[in-house]
């Protein structure tokens, strides 16, 4: 689910190098003196001159005036006196937006300058004992607040650590984590560091979906003591960016009683909802750290293949997507090269994105939503994504009640979000944090998009995970989510479902049409035992088969055979291999042909189409017995099927005996002429000698079709009126 690797980097960062680095330096970093604009002291003189002339009401002139001796020392007593008392009332009130001296309007640089401390002080005289800390989450992970926490840990008993996301790979992150005696974590999602110590009960975990978690410190249910983050250096105009983060920061920065940053130049100056005013801070220390790195780790290509085909084939152009945590998504943004104007709507982004942006996939041209942005909250990737969004427009960093809130994803059309799943059962309900009742992850953005994408016009929400887990041993499509696991997306709000074995759509289905989607889409030494489960539980019938070989093995479905084809009228039909969840749509194409076809295709006006009869043509072994249909719609769940060809393979003439059937409304758009040669391409691949059938010779149409087929017809009418006839492939006529 949440996998990712540190990027090593030498040397790592210790507490004890960092409480060295602070103490070698007095405190002071020369951070006053690292960015521009400078502030110096006769800039600070300046402004406190400014701000004796505003409480006096001096006039313009009388202003320069205060330069000369007659103010000067009245001018530095105020300033000494000013200086104090606010001092005292930060250290007392523990507030912050004080912008004025005296009461009059003091510069933020003037402030500024006032702000930067050690972290020893910044721990030693702002945390208290039992107080509620919030960290930043990932990559904006403050180290060197981490380390001094560690180091005067043993003064600073019963703190709540709130987190959002540890990631855990650095050593100063480890060491905090494994000190966890000492602070009591409260995570709102688990990663891989901190899985152990929640399982084991040293740390707590907070479900709630991303989308409110900033509501509640926001609204200060959970009221946070001590916000300790990492930011941008201030720009110009006195302001930082919350860089990497905005997730849940931007609501602890607003609702905590005291914030501490530590101002780091490697932070990316991100665009968007991401920026504080730097008085808005209590306190900052300057770090110049590089920011941790992660790679994200995908399925290997043998499943990430399939699963990238796949999901490939439910990205429509234009859409809008979100491709959440794990390896499953990870892999998909590979397979999305030969799409066009791609947006980007997504609680977090990672490295797989850039590439598309590069090669001119992702445009977000045709976003219905901020049109022309990246909408995200956090990142989490190398030195090129960070130095690829700093300062960079296309990209507008949000928190998550703006970026998660369901509506607001549901505002792009065609928004697609993958996300993906530890297990899903038969039913479609998915398991994604869980398992058993081992905490794994947490819900995160999962129900957000689900919920956001199933409302968006034409939009898709996908799970998507490798149909195995444990080397193929486990399954994870299971009978039921059960042994205390928990339900993260309940059955009605899942639509699709993606394993490297194939779509299921699910959404509107009914449990038996479900149950048989998810069994075809396991892995096939699981399939078996999928069926033998729900015909226990009786949701679906107790004669289903599967489609098996002559050996009684589970075939797989041939997706290579999927294709498109341009009618006539120039609409574009889809065509694939047939699948046993087709029962229902072949029954319905059946039933709605009329008389006279019925008795072209059948040779007697056939009244009844019960289940078994369709059930062989659906459950096919793809070998000796191809079927395909025909669908038409442009969204994969409202596709009608139109038309169907199949033949079966005779073994003592190594023929195939072919079968057609169209839709009334459908015929003469060249389909079947179509269907005829697809068939003889596979039949080819497959080592067929040709093809035969028999048909009546009223069938004109059909007769036509196999005689302009390309192929030299061996035929012979019948008594009865029938016309059988065959070819061989090698047989072609110019
Ligand atoms: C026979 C059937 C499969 C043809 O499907 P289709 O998709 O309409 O066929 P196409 O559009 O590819 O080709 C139709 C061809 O037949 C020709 N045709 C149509 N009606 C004809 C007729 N009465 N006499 C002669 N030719 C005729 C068309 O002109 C066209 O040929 P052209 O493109 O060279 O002009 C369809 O009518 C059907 O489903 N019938 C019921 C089932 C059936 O008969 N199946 C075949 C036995 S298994």
């Amino acid at each position: 689910m949440f996998s990712m690797r540190r990027i090593e980097m030498e040397p790592e960062i210790s507490p004890a190098d960092i409480s060295q680095d602070i103490d070698g330096n007095g405190g002071n970093h020369g951070f006053l003196e690292a960015f521009e604009p400078k502030v110096n002291s006769f800039e600070f003189i300046l402004n406190l001159v400014e701000c004796y002339a505003a409480k006096h009401h001096l006039k313009k002139k009388s202003r320069w005036r205060t330069y000369g001796a007659r103010h000067f020392w009245e001018v530095i007593a105020f300033s000494f006196a000013g200086t104090y008392k606010n001092a005292c009332f930060l250290e007392r009130n523990r507030s912050r937006h004080i912008n004025t001296l005296h009461g009059c309007p003091m510069s933020w640089r003037t402030r500024y300058k006032g702000l930067e401390i050690t972290a020893r002080e910044a721990v030693r005289r702002h945390v208290k004992p039992g107080d509620r800390i919030f960290i930043d989450s990932a990559c904006a992970v403050p180290r060197m607040l981490l380390a001094e926490l560690i180091k005067q840990r043993n003064a600073l008993k019963d703190l709540e650590i709130v987190h959002f996301l540890t990631v855990g790979g650095e050593k100063i992150e480890r060491e905090f984590l494994e000190n966890s005696e000492f602070f009591r974590y409260n995570v709102l999602f688990i990663g891989d560091s901190l899985r152990p110590a929640v399982n084991d009960g040293r740390a707590d975990y907070t479900p709630i979906h991303l989308s409110e978690a900033p509501g509640l410190f926001a609204s200060r249910r959970r009221q946070v003591d001590v916000a300790l983050i990492q930011v941008s250096t201030p720009d110009r105009n006195g302001f930082v960016s919350l860089g990497t983060n905005v997730d849940v920061v931007k609501a602890m920065v607003e609702s905590a009683n005291y914030v501490i940053a530590e101002i780091n130049p490697n932070m990316p100056r991100t665009m968007g909802d991401s920026f504080l005013r730097v008085t808005d801070l209590n306190h900052f220390v300057y770090s110049n750290t590089p920011l941790i790195e992660y790679e994200l780790e995908k399925s290997p290509p043998e499943i990430a293949e399939p699963l990238g085909h796949y999901l490939a084939s439910l990205v429509e152009n234009e859409s809008t997507i979100q491709v959440g945590m794990g390896k499953a998504p990870a892999a998909i943004l590979d397979f999305l090269h030969d799409k066009r104007d791609l947006g980007v709507h997504s609680d977090h982004i990672s490295e797989g994105y850039l590439d598309l942006i590069n090669d001119g996939v992702i445009t977000n041209a045709k976003k219905t939503f901020h049109r022309n942005k990246i909408i995200t909250s956090f990142a989490i990737g190398t030195k090129r994504l960070y130095e690829f969004i700093d300062d960079n427009p296309m990209f507008a960093f949000h928190p998550f009640d703006f970026v998660n809130n369901p509506i607001n994803i549901a505002r792009n059309d065609k928004m697609v979000s993958i996300n993906s799943a530890l297990s899903v059962d038969l039913t479609g309900q998915v398991n994604a944090a869980s398992i058993e009742t081992y905490f794994y992850s947490g819900v995160g953005s999962l129900m957000d998009y689900t919920r956001g994408a199933a409302l968006s016009k034409h939009g898709k929400p996908i799970i998507v995970m490798p149909s195995t887990a444990a080397n193929g041993t486990i399954s994870r499509i299971v009978p039921c989510i059960g042994n205390g696991a928990r339900v993260t997306v309940p059955m009605f709000d899942v639509h699709y479902v993606v394993t490297e074995y194939g779509i299921a759509h699910l959404h509107g289905k009914n449990i038996r049409d479900r149950v048989l989607a998810m069994i075809n889409i396991a892995h096939p030494n699981h399939r078996m035992n999928l069926l033998d489960s729900a015909k226990k539980m009786k949701f679906i019938y107790q004669d289903q088969p599967l489609p098996v070989d002559n050996e009684g093995n589970i075939v797989l479905y041939p997706y290579q055979y999927e294709t498109w084809f341009s009618m006539k009228d120039g609409r574009e039909v889809f065509f694939r291999p047939i699948k046993p969840t087709d029962e229902p749509r072949v029954q319905e194409l059946y039933y709605s042909l009329e008389d006279e076809a019925r008795i072209f295709r059948f040779f007697f006006n056939k009244r009844f189409f019960p289940r078994k009869d369709v059930q062989a043509d659906v459950n096919i072994d793809y070998e000796s017995n191809i079927a395909l249909v025909g669908l038409l719609g442009d969204e994969p769940k409202n596709r009608r099927l139109i038309a169907m060809c199949s033949y079966i393979r005779d073994p003592e003439t190594n023929l195939g005996e072919i079968a057609f059937t169209v839709r009334k409304q459908f015929r003469n758009q060249n389909l079947t002429k179509f269907m005829l040669q697809y068939l003889v391409r596979i039949a080819r691949e497959k080592g067929l000698r040709g093809f035969k059938g028999d048909i009546l010779w009223d069938n004109q149409a059909m007769v036509h079709i196999i005689r302009s087929s390309g192929y030299r017809i061996h035929g012979e009418r019948t008594p009865d009126g029938g016309f059988i006839f065959s070819f061989d492939f090698k047989d072609k006529v110019e």
